[in-house]
C-alpha cells in the first residue's frame, strides 16, 4: 500500500530523515517506534505531505500510496486518501458530533443526498466503536465527549472520507488505560478496511497491536520486521536496547 524510496528530509540545515526506504503491505498495522526526536512524526507527516506546511522544510525521494506518487498528486487527493489522527484529540469543539464526521464528505462532495450523508456518518461512527455511545446525542457539541470518545470521533472523521491509509501519531498518549485499550482494539479491527501506520514511543503498545514494526533512531531506519521478529529476536543491538528500555 505504501512504498517509501530514498526519503530524505531537512529542516533548514538539519537532516531529520536519512535515506528512508520502507514498504507497508495492505491491511496491516505498521508501527514506527523510536525515541523522542528520532523523526517519527516527520516521517508520518511526509506520507500525507503535511510536512509542507512547515517553513524551511526540504524533501527528497519518493512516496507511493497505492501506486500514486504523493508528491505529484493533488494535495486534496492525498489528504482524502490518507487520514490522520493526532496525539491530542482535535474535533471541532463547538460543532456537533454528527457534523464533525459529516464535514469531510460534504466538503469533498462524496455524497449525493442527506440520507447518504447520514449513512456514511453512522457507518464511520460504528467502525470507530462510538455509535452506541453517541447515537442519541448526535447534535451535541463534540466538546461534551470524554477524551477517549473525542479520539474515536477523530477516527470516525478520518474514516468517513473512506481513506486507504490512516496515520496515527501517538493517538493514545493522552488517554487513560481503559480508553487506550479501546483504541488499540479498534486499530486491530480497522486494518480490515484500511492500512494503519501508527507512531508510538511505547514498545509495549507496538508489541500489542502491530503486524510490522519499524525502529527509527536519529532519523535512520535501524530495523524493520514482523512484530514477532522485532520483539523476540531483534537483529540490531540498538533495537534490542530500545525494546528492553535501555535507550530512549
Ligand atoms: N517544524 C520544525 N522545524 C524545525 N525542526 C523540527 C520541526 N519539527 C521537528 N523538528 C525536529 O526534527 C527532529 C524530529 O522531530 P519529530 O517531531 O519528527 O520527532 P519524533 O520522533 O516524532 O519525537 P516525539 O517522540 O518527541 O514526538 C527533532 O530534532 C525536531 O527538533
Ligand atoms: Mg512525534
Amino acid at each position: 500500500m505504501i512504498t517509501i524510496k530514498d526519503l530524505n528530509v531537512w529542516y533548514r540545515d538539519n537532516k531529520i530523515l536519512d535515506n528512508i526506504n520502507l514498504d507497508v503491505p495492505r491491511n496491516v498495522i505498521l508501527t514506527i517506534m523510536g525515541p523522542s526526536g528520532s523523526g517519527k512524526s516527520t516521517l508520518l507527516r511526509a506520507i500525507n505531505r503535511l510536512i509542507e506546511i512547515y517553513p524551511g522544510v526540504r524533501v527528497e525521494g519518493e512516496i507511493y500510496v497505492d501506486g500514486v506518487n504523493v508528491f505529484k498528486a493533488r494535495t486534496e487527493d492525498v489528504r482524502r486518501n490518507i487520514g490522520m489522527v493526532f496525539q491530542i484529540p482535535n474535533p471541532i469543539p463547538n460543532m456537533s458530533i454528527f457534523d464533525n464526521v459529516a464535514l469531510g464528505p460534504k466538503l469533498n462532495k462524496l455524497v449525493k443526498s442527506e440520507s447518504e450523508l447520514r449513512d456514511i456518518v453512522k457507518w464511520a461512527l460504528e467502525k470507530a466503536y462510538l455509535w452506541d455511545e453517541v447515537k442519541n446525542r448526535l447534535k451535541e457539541p463534540a466538546a461534551k465527549l470524554s477524551g477517549g470518545q473525542q479520539q474515536r470521533l477523530c477516527i470516525a472523521r478520518a474514516l468517513a472520507m473512506k481513506p486507504k491509509v490512516i496515520l496515527m501519531d501517538e493517538p493514545t498518549s493522552n488517554l487513560d488505560p481503559v480508553a487506550t485499550n479501546r483504541i488499540e482494539e479498534l486499530m486491530v479491527e480497522l486494518k480490515k478496511i484500511v492500512t494503519v501506520v501508527l507512531v508510538t514511543h511505547n514498545p509495549a503498545q507496538a508489541a500489542r497491536v502491530s503486524d510490522y514494526v519499524a525502529f527509527l533512531y536519529k532519523g535512520r531506519l535501524v530495523e524493520v520486521g514482523s512484530s514477532s521478529q522485532i520483539f523476540t529476536s531483534p537483529k540490531n543491538e540498538l533495537t534490542e536496547k530500545y525494546i528492553t528500555g535501555r535507550i530512549g
